[in-house]
């Protein structure tokens, strides 16, 4: 039984020799060393010896099991430190590489015309101003010189918000109650703008949304004419839009401001865009900031973002900005 021992254990450490893998080397593990291994077979039929021969072969098995048990042990370490490196190597991640195939994002085109008109008003040394989305009755109205019951308040299909009493609390219907909370906070001289979401109980339409964006501007100072308002509407033109373009003042009425008018723009191929409304600050609106109509006058006036970002980029659809279909906005 014993005679071929020596050559059981040869041929078993040169098959863990050669085993390439650490699964490999398990069956091999199973097949040296299992319960139905030679080795242990042999192991087991010990006691059918004689017992002179018993001890030497009992010494000589274990011997044997010894020396296949330590060569899959160290063939083991060997095996599973190769997989370790070349795990690494597979999942090795290069972060010196640079990607070049990425795609960037951008500023929606409505954030885009925001920024470009906050810059063109910032240089002309206006400040911004905010004020809350959902806002009171009387900043929104009353405090604009349109008390409960004015047909203007009919115009602005409002959005109430059920809290506190009935009807005193809205979405803002436009950036203007910004022009109550300025001069309420501060001091005049104001010169300020009032970029934000507006809310108007409309249906979605090419030109209409019901959230849309509108930019509002306040000046009040000493001595502030009609003249101001003109030349301030011209500088802004010509730095938002470009050189070739001019503005023009129509008479028009707003509660909030009196003399009122609509401004326009015109392009170089000499055709008007309504942009928006203006006027010089009405004394009851001054009262209603705080501020003293006998000491000082200013203008404001009020204009949406999201057109003229249509007119800039070439939009004919105002959904277009809002559904947010990356197809469309990374054309801009
Ligand atoms: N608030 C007006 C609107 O939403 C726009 C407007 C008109 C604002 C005249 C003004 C203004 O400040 O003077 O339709």
């Amino acid at each position: 039984m014993i005679d071929d021992l020596s050559e059981l254990t040869r041929a078993a450490l040169d098959s863990i020799a050669l085993a390439t893998s650490t699964d490999e080397l398990r069956r091999l593990e199973h097949e040296h060393l299992g319960k139905d291994a030679d080795l242990m077979v042999a192991r087991r039929q010990l006691g059918g010896l004689p017992v002179e021969q018993r001890k030497d072969a009992g010494q000589a098995i274990n011997a044997a099991r010894q020396l296949v048990e330590q060569s899959i042990h160290e063939r083991q370490i060997a095996l599973a430190a190769d997989e370790r490196a070349a795990q690494f190597d597979a999942e090795r991640l290069d972060l010196t590489e640079v990607a070049t195939d990425v795609a960037v994002g951008h500023a929606h085109i409505v954030s885009q015309a925001w920024e470009e008109l906050e810059d063109v008003f910032l240089g002309m040394g206006f400040r911004v101003a905010e004020g809350p989305e959902v806002e009171t009755d009387w900043h929104n109205f009353d405090a604009l010189n349109i008390p409960p019951g004015h047909p203007a308040r009919d115009g602005f299909d409002t959005i109430y918000v059920k809290y506190g009493e009935a009807g005193s609390t809205l979405l803002r219907t436009h950036t203007s109650p910004v022009q109550i909370r300025t001069m309420l906070a501060q001091e005049p001289p104001i010169h300020v703008i009032a970029p934000g979401r507006v809310f108007r109980r409309d249906t979605a339409d090419a030109t209409h949304m019901p959230v849309f964006h509108q930019l509002e501007g306040l000046v009040i100072d000493r001595d502030i004419s009609l003249a101001d308002l003109a030349g301030t509407i011209e500088a802004f033109t010509t730095a938002y839009f470009g050189a070739g373009f001019s503005s023009r003042l129509r008479p028009n009425h707003f509660p909030f401001t009196e003399p009122s008018a609509e401004f326009d723009i015109q392009r170089p191929d000499g055709s008007w865009l309504e942009l928006g409304g203006c006027g010089m600050v009405h004394p009851n609106v001054l009262r209603a900031g705080g501020v003293d109509p006998e000491q000082w006058s200013g203008f404001a006036f009020g204009f949406g973002i999201d057109r003229l970002a249509l007119m800039k980029f070439g939009v004919d659809d105002l959904r277009e900005l809002f559904t947010n279909d990356v197809r469309f906005l990374s054309q801009f």
